[in-house]
């Protein structure tokens, strides 16, 4: 199907998903679309077969040591949330960063809110990076768990979790990783860079569908049960299973999801991690330099696009960013994303809170022909007489 829509929303969700996603999707369902891990007949078998083997790839994509380990989710959100919820308990610390996404700081305020916890959330540079040292710096004697966004979805730097992992570790405090914005563009060592746990979504750039995700547990870390049902498994007891990944995976699990993420991965490990991230790169780079020229647009990524994914927010000076995106839609055919993408300490420490900005989130499908025509519509817009 060919879309006349450019579309630079894949910081959202990648779209489209690579041929044989949804194929895939459909016709393994149709052949074994059972209960995986419930049955003792052969397709329950093969079904489960296929659970343990999506959980193997993503363990070795994440350098986590043991399959077992990888807990299926709906989406980032919810493994965020099972981790923080399955560690912190009443009168802990938590030290993030004010890059998060509302993902992690929704949960943390919750909990402060009902007067559980404290929290303190570190700043990031002008360049959008925040220091390892300042991170641990934070740690207090009752500090549970550290969390920090791996690729923040508005500035689009990576931060040193490989520096920051070792840095906790040295102060026996897990690091929680959300790589919603990272996986399958960034590569990431669980086990080599000392995380706890890492977050991921299978929508975004696993190229899988939505509703699903999931968190990875290294073996050092362990997480109370915070959904209690049934696994399929020791079912004469009252007390939900305690053994991976049951222990925090409770009701059907998202065979579906898991197939599609399956395929989207299999489309990422042949592609190639690093090969992906260069080509986004390398466009993202043709759209800042594009723009450079444009003294009305101001865009908040790195100048010289180091340890960056291939997203990029700007703002049109004088104008709204919600009429910029609108402009883009109507006249040019151009899916972005506008206002504050659920970050808003990050548009606070840019100047652009409460408006936002409009975000240019490049995927795997999109060609210097699409950079193009950002550059030229964007021009356009800028001579729009105020
Ligand atoms: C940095 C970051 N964290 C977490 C999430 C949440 O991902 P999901 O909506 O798949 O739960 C997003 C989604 O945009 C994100 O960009």
């Amino acid at each position: 199907m060919t879309h006349p829509l450019i579309y630079f929303d894949n910081a959202a969700t990648t779209f489209p998903k690579p041929p044989g996603v949804l194929a895939k999707m459909v016709e393994t369902y149709e052949r074994t679309g059972v209960s995986p891990g419930r049955g003792s007949y052969d397709l329950a078998v093969e079904a489960e077969d296929l659970v343990f083997d999506t959980r193997k790839r993503l363990a070795r994509l994440f350098g986590a040591p043991d399959p077992n380990r990888v807990i299926f989710s709906g989406n980032a959100t919810d493994a965020l949330n099972l981790c923080i919820q399955g560690l912190i308990r009443s009168g802990d610390h938590v030290v993030s960063t004010r890059i998060e996404h509302n993902s992690v700081l929704r949960p943390l305020y919750h909990l402060k809110q009902k007067g559980l916890i404290e929290y303190d959330l570190i700043p990031f540079d002008k360049m959008g990076f925040v220091d390892p040292h300042d991170i641990v710096a934070a740690v207090k004697p009752n500090t549970r768990l550290v969390i920090v966004c791996h690729a923040s979805n508005v500035l689009g730097t990576i931060q040193p979790v490989h520096e920051i992992g070792p840095l906790c570790r040295r102060k026996g405090v897990p690091l929680l990783v959300d790589a919603a914005q990272s996986a399958g563009v960034i590569p990431i060592h669980m086990d080599d860079w000392a995380i706890g746990a890492v977050a991921f979504t299978g929508h975004k750039s696993l190229m899988g569908p939505t509703g699903i995700g999931g968190l990875v547990v290294h073996p050092d870390l362990d997480l109370q049960t915070t959904r209690y049902g049934g696994t399929g498994i020791d079912s004469e007891s009252p007390i939900h299973t305690q053994d991976y990944p049951h222990r925090l995976e409770a009701g059907t699990i998202n065979l579906m999801g898991i197939m599609g993420l399956s395929e989207g991965l299999r489309f990422v490990l042949k592609e190639g991690i690093d090969a992906i991230h260069h080509r986004e790169m390398r466009l993202l780079t043709r759209l800042r330099d594009g723009l450079s020229p444009l003294e009305r647009v101001e865009s908040y990524c790195t100048q010289d696009l180091e340890n960056h994914v291939g997203l990029m927010t700007l703002n049109i000076r004088e104008m709204d960013p919600g009429d910029v995106g609108a402009i883009l839609d109507a006249d040019f055919d151009m899916a972005v994303r506008v206002g504050l993408h659920c970050a808003p300490l990050v548009h606070e420490g840019i100047g652009t809170f409460p408006r936002g900005g409009v975000r240019f989130s490049l995927g795997p499908f999109n060609t210097e022909e699409h950079v193009d025509r950002a550059v030229e519509a964007l021009s356009q817009i800028s001579r729009t007489k105020l």
